[in-house]
């Protein structure tokens, strides 16, 4: 198979960026790895998807990568970046700047194939320009095959955990390479 091209998504894509946003919400898994639902998702208009694409596109604080195979999206990850004193997604307070990676999703038919790692590499390197040493995550404990999928990425558990209306996430976190 033809190996994905792994990019920043642009500007004009807030179609393939909502779309792909959907096929995720309605992955088996998604209960345990996504904090929104398909029906929020579907709640949101048109100005919203521009928005979100134009910060994952071009902002300073977020981006978003994507895995391509000829035309078709198969992979996408975002960093968001966090100044101490902020609030993450979590509603912790964050202590020191940090990046998180967030809205982690390879397609169910192109997964185990290191696609991921590149998504991450490609992340890294960019967090790594903006500042933050390293990057952070959230995962649900009972989702296993992200946490292994982490783990051999060379993430490791912070100690800190939380407790959702969905259950514990566990934060991890893997230093600047
Ligand atoms: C999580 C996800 C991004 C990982 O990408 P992937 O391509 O599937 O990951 P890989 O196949 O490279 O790695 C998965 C690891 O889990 C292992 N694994 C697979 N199924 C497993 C299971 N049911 N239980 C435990 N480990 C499992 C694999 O052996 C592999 O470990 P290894 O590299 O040490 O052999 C992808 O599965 C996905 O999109 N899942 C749905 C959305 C999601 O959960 N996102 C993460 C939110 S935090």
């Amino acid at each position: 198979m033809t190996d994905p091209v792994i990019r920043r998504v642009r500007l004009q894509e807030w179609r393939e960026v909502r779309d792909l946003r959907l096929r995720a919400l309605r992955d088996p898994a998604a209960p345990i790895a996504f904090l929104s639902t398909v029906d929020e998702a579907l709640s949101r208009d048109d100005a919203f998807w521009q928005q979100r694409t134009a910060d994952a596109a071009m902002g300073e604080d977020a981006a978003q990568f994507v895995a391509v195979v000829g035309e078709r999206w198969v992979g996408s990850v975002s960093v968001l970046l966090r100044e101490a004193g902020a609030t993450d997604t979590l509603g912790r307070s964050v202590d020191v700047p940090q990046a998180d990676l967030v809205g982690v999703f390879i397609d169910g038919s192109h997964r185990g194939r290191g696609i991921l790692d590149a998504l991450v590499d490609a992340a890294s390197v960019w967090a790594e320009r903006a500042g933050p040493s390293g990057l952070t995550l959230d995962v649900h404990v009972e989702n296993a095959r992200a946490r292994a999928a982490y783990a051999r990425l060379g993430f490791a558990p912070t100690g800190r955990e939380v407790e959702t209306s969905s259950g514990r996430e566990i934060q991890m976190h893997r230093p600047a390479r």
